[in-house]
């Protein structure tokens, strides 16, 4: 999980310390997924509400050939890549079948968890014993430049799951383009983004019954307590989620249920909530597919092909580097 540098701590410190700043007030969801957090989102997986993750498996399990296809349509050998690889659940299923064909392929997971990486890399070698695997934690452009040096062979980068839905409009752009400046011709980019569809299926998706979601936002409150020596009292704030069709994305928010202070050691700071302040926690956003073909042109990509669930929920864009 930590960087033996220590780093982590003070961006996290320092994170922190402008969100509550700011007005209005915000945290970044990119923080949600200590252990805990990382523990509540497999929660949040099975949830009946949260319907991305079945979507997304739907297509790797019915598409598997046509993914196939279109990976080795122009090489037979090439490096398989994936960003914030998780649990590989869905991976699994292209690996296992990929394996069957022939075609020469390794496969490279990279995340910033360590832990993660480690697990998966357990369980893939015993899955798998043929896979060649090369996994990698750290950042992802370092790493990608990394991996530039050690193969020639055409790579194949996945970044699955509509993490890029946590990215703001200018941010996802700024992504898209890192990852073209490390891509060459004939290299693919394969995206999963959750799409627009009846705005109350994607509240519920944010707003489940169980209470699992407003449990992954507040354990980001604990996390501060724990790591950064703070005394918000949970029982004080409450998870809220919106969806605005305009914008199409899903919103989260903390209210703060009382006028409070919360103090945060590691900054010596007193913070201050407003009755009824929101901290403003996460952006899920949602598309369509004229504003994926736009999102890919705006980043030097081109649409290739796109692979739908039957319930058109969710789409995995492959993208060619144009
Ligand atoms: C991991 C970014 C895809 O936004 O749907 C789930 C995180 N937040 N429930 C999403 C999340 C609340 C999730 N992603």
């Amino acid at each position: 999980m930590q960087t033996s540098s220590g780093k982590k701590h003070d961006t996290f410190a320092e994170d922190v310390l402008k969100g509550l700043s700011a007005q209005p007030k915000f945290l970044s969801s990119k923080y949600f997924y200590d252990d805990e957090g990382s523990r509540l989102f497999q929660q949040i997986m099975d949830l009946p509400e949260y319907y991305l993750t079945r979507s997304e498996f739907e297509i790797f399990s019915t598409k598997t050939n046509e993914i196939f296809e279109a990976f080795t349509k122009n090489s037979k050998e090439f490096d398989l890549i994936e960003l914030g690889a998780g649990d590989g659940t869905k991976t699994a299923v292209l690996i296992e079948y990929f394996l069957k064909q022939n075609v020469d392929f390794t496969y490279s997971p990279i995340d910033i968890s360590q832990e993660a990486v480690g697990v998966l890399t357990t369980k893939f070698k015993a899955e798998f014993p043929d896979l060649k695997m090369k996994a990698k934690t750290g950042d992802y452009f370092r790493i990608l430049e990394t991996l530039k040096s050690e193969s020639a062979r055409p790579k194949i980068l996945m970044f699955l799951g509509s993490n890029i839905g946590n990215f703001s409009a200018e941010d996802s752009i700024a992504f898209f383009k890192n990852l073209r400046g490390v891509m060459n011709e004939g290299d693919l980019l394969f995206v999963g983004f959750d799409l627009q569809k009846d705005p109350r299926v994607i509240l519920a998706a944010y707003d489940d019954a169980q209470g699992v979601t407003a449990e992954f936002n507040l354990n980001l409150l604990r996390r501060i307590n724990r790591e950064l020596g703070a005394n918000f009292d949970l029982e004080k704030f409450s998870h809220y989620a919106i969806y605005r069709p305009n914008e199409c994305a899903a919103r989260s928010f903390l209210i703060s249920r009382a006028d409070q202070n919360v103090f945060v050691e590691i900054l010596n700071r007193t913070f201050h909530f407003n009755a009824w302040e929101p901290i403003f926690m996460e952006i899920s956003q949602k598309y369509s597919l004229e504003m994926i073909e736009d999102l890919a042109e705006n980043c030097g990509f081109e649409v290739s092909e796109n692979f739908f669930d039957s319930q058109r929920f969710f789409v995995d864009s492959l993208w060619k580097v144009f």
